[in-house]
């Protein structure tokens, strides 16, 4: 299988935002789609290592903030290279709560949604989630979305040819090896090891 097929997929950037216990906590995705409009429904996956699966499990119902193709880097670091297990992630963030407590952001975002899980379907490293949209609301109408090959192409750092070692196609993780182990596990967005390109081959 020739992977480099997945990057012309498209794909758009969110953060998906979910609260549980009086924290509230958000993660990037690239996986938010419509799949059903009568009613309207979404699936989005995650990686069940990181605390926003978690939280959706637990309380089902997350929101989701479509981020513009504005969005600077740090955005994509911060919610997406550490967990909310080890930090507050909307602290000194602009952000505001949707009916059920759950977080979204307020600023480089064309619109938010609001979305109750119906389904949860195991599938091994992740869990698709089928939710119900229960509200929506656009937040600046004139802003493009963010695509995957935006965020690939201008706004995640190129990597140095001269560099060794490999990064994840999907999330940029860098990993400094001669070689990817077969069993070797992105540990932030939780793909495996033919995702894994050398440094400076990938977009
Ligand atoms: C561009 C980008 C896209 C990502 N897409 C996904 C995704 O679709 N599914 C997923 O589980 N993680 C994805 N991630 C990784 C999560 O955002 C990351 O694991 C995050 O740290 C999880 O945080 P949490 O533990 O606070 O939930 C992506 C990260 C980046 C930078």
């Amino acid at each position: 299988m020739d992977t480099n097929a997945f990057r012309y997929c498209t794909y758009g950037l969110v953060i998906l935002g979910a609260s549980q216990d009086g924290k509230i906590n958000g993660m990037v995705n690239n996986t938010f789609i419509q799949v059903t409009n009568t009613p309207s429904r979404v699936t989005v996956a995650l990686t069940k290592s990181g605390l926003t699966h978690d939280m959706i499990l637990d309380m089902g119902h997350f929101a989701a903030s479509i981020l513009t193709d504005a969005a600077p880097f740090s955005v994509f670091q911060h919610f997406g290279f550490q967990s909310g297990r080890d930090s507050r992630k909307f602290e000194n963030i602009p952000h505001a709560l949707d009916a059920q407590g759950m977080p979204y952001l307020v600023e480089n975002v064309c619109a938010r949604f609001s979305c109750a899980v119906e389904r949860s379907i195991d599938l091994g490293t992740h869990t698709l989630f089928v939710a119900r949209v229960a509200d929506a609301a656009v937040l600046s109408a004139s802003s493009a979305p963010m695509s995957y090959a935006v965020y690939q192409t201008q706004v995640k750092p190129q990597s140095k040819p001269q560099s060794k070692g490999f990064s994840c196609d999907l999330c940029g993780y860098v990993l400094h090896a001669d070689s990817v182990p077969a069993d070797f596990v992105c540990p932030i967005c939780g793909h495996d090891a033919s995702h894994f390109v050398p440094l400076g081959a990938g977009k």
